[in-house]
């Protein structure tokens, strides 16, 4: 079993872990570390990997069976491995904006694989940010409020769509593919309650449009202000990459950011993400 060296980085959530090589076998008893320390800190941060793609993809299939993204898609001889680009002309990033993976679906993605190929020199960092530090952040009343509420969530593609614009054209460095115009919508419970931890978390992010039973104009100031909840300053770590580096997060409990601050600069990631359940919310004696 390896030894690994697990370092907070933030207090909130975020760990760097060394002692791991991922392109050699790695065995089972490291991976359940690995996955306790996945519960624990919720993303994780391993540095100077050495990856082709096939053995990124064997590590992530040690945590659960694959997802694919419905919009997007993946190296042509390796689907499952989604190739986030930026290149030097591009205006728009991938990944922009608050948001947990594939939340517009009925089962949304339970991990994301993210790996560094190519970074700029400063810029293109990740935000990070604890929706269960959210939750516990909220009054009483307003957590029995909350509790109540279901919300209803939409792609981006779909959110494109809608607005007479197109996903394809937006992110034209990648293999990204518009919605049809009848794109699904996800209803989600507002509190979720982690299947593993059992922790209740705020399960909010820029996919919500509105809350179950209300039209978008209601919804909105509730929804920005349960979101500023969450991404607080002391609920959010910052990870910086370099070439080599592979951050792994749990989407029940963290929402991301990938920030769009490199104009004129490269930035080429691959990333897989493992199959979820559906969200549910367990009921509390809330008092
Ligand atoms: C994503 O949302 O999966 C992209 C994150 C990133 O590129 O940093």
């Amino acid at each position: 079993m390896a030894q690994l060296v697990i370092e907070p980085i933030a207090s909130a959530l975020g760990a760097e872990v060394a002692g791991v090589d991922l392109a050699a076998p790695v065995d089972d008893a490291t991976i359940g570390q690995l996955r306790a320390a996945l519960l624990e800190h919720g993303v994780l941060v391993l540095r100077d990997q050495h990856l082709q793609p096939r053995q990124q993809l064997d590590f992530v299939r040690r945590l659960g069976p694959i997802h694919f993204h419905p919009h997007v898609g993946g190296l042509p001889d390796l689907p499952e491995v989604m190739e986030i680009l930026k290149t030097e002309t591009d205006t728009e990033n991938f990944g922009a904006g608050w948001h947990t993976d594939q939340m517009f679906l009925p089962e949304p993605a339970m991990a994301t694989c993210l790996y560094a190929l190519e970074v700029p020199r400063v810029g293109g960092d990740t935000l990070f940010a604890c929706m269960r530090a959210g939750y516990r952040a909220l009054s009483v009343g307003m957590q029995s409020l909350a509790r109540r509420l279901r919300t209803v969530n939409l792609s981006v593609a779909g959110q494109l769509q809608r607005a007479g614009a197109s996903q394809s054209a937006r992110y034209g460095s990648m293999r990204a593919r518009d919605a049809g115009t009848e794109e699904p919508e996800a209803v989600h419970p507002l509190v979720r309650t982690h299947p593993e931890t059992g922790d209740d978390v705020l399960y909010v992010g820029l996919h919500t449009m509105r809350f179950e039973g209300m039209t978008t104009e209601e919804s909105r100031p509730l929804l920005e202000l349960l979101t500023a909840r969450v991404v607080r300053p002391e609920h959010i770590c910052r990870v910086r990459w370099r070439p080599g580096s592979l951050a792994l997060w749990d989407n029940r409990r963290v929402l991301h950011n990938a920030l769009n601050d490199y104009p004129g600069k490269r930035r080429r990631m691959h990333r897989i993400t493992v199959a979820g359940d559906a969200p549910f919310q367990r009921e509390r004696d809330t008092g």
